[in-house]
């Protein structure tokens, strides 16, 4: 996957994808981040990327020009037609789906604003999706970007070790992921719960279940109502199969909707 950055900090990106897990998925060629500075392309003598807005009010807006410009040197070296993705706080909410929907993509263009936004006509040349990363006001798009090029890479195979860390994580099943235990088996008087030491796979796979069914109730019972009309036969208590309910049988050993035996 590759990433094309366009921002006015360049440094923060690259800065960003410098240590820990995207480092090395960009040393193993995984993911590519490709910081594009927006000034560069300014025609400005002063190198002004920024000006008032029509019709008054506070703030400087940043001009069409110098990200149009930016905007079609990348994709002219990418060569064919490329989602441009705007992070904006009134952009659609962004979610593992949306991470996992992208992260088929070859090449993204991020396009990262500063501050009062960007002039609309060349949002409306460009972008294909606007995307916020929640119901708050950030300075710029950077970290936003940074908080994209996570949430994808990881979803790229090979980028993380263990290919089932992305599959058990939260929200990658519609649910949060249940607790988690390491060494050692009692810390401050606190015990790892027994079934976790019981190496009883079917045990522990559903106590991981009922666990994640519980915080997710207790958290988020929006998803918690989702997952459960999706599997009407789950016992959430155990994690289990419900037990079927035996139909009531009349006196006379007759289903009960059978009348006049
Ligand atoms: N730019 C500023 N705030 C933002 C947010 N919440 N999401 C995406 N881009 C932003």
């Amino acid at each position: 996957m590759n990433f094309h950055v366009l921002t006015l900090f360049p440094e923060m990106i690259l800065e960003g994808c410098s240590a820990s897990i995207l480092a090395r998925a960009a040393q193993k060629d995984l993911i590519r981040v490709d910081a594009v500075n927006i000034r560069d392309f300014t025609q400005n003598k002063h190198n002004r990327v920024d000006d008032y807005t029509y019709g008054g009010g506070a703030g400087m807006l940043m001009q069409a020009q110098p990200v149009y410009d930016a905007y079609k040197a990348v994709s002219e070296r990418i060569g064919k037609p490329v989602r441009v993705v705007y992070m904006t706080p009134a952009g659609v909410t962004f979610t593992q789906d949306k991470a996992a929907e992208l992260a088929s993509e070859e090449d993204l263009i991020l396009l990262c604003g500063h501050y009062e936004g960007i002039d609309e006509r060349v949002l409306e040349e460009i972008v294909t999706d606007e995307i916020s990363i929640g119901d708050y006001v950030l300075t710029g798009g950077e970290l936003p970007a940074l908080v994209v090029i996570d949430a994808i890479s990881r979803l790229i195979p090979g980028v993380l070790n263990n290919t089932d860390s992305a599959e058990t994580d939260s929200f990658q099943n519609g649910l949060l992921e249940y607790p988690q235990y390491s060494r050692p088996e009692i810390w401050r008087d606190k015990a790892v719960p027994e079934v976790l030491l019981s190496g009883d796979h079917t045990r522990v796979e559903q106590w991981r279940l009922a666990a994640s069914l519980k915080k997710t109730r207790e958290r988020r019972p929006e998803l918690y109502e989702a997952y459960m009309k999706e599997h009407p036969d789950l016992d959430p208590e155990t994690g289990g199969r419900r037990k079927k309910k035996r139909k009531k049988r009349s006196a006379c050993n007759q289903p009960s909707d059978v009348v006049n035996c």
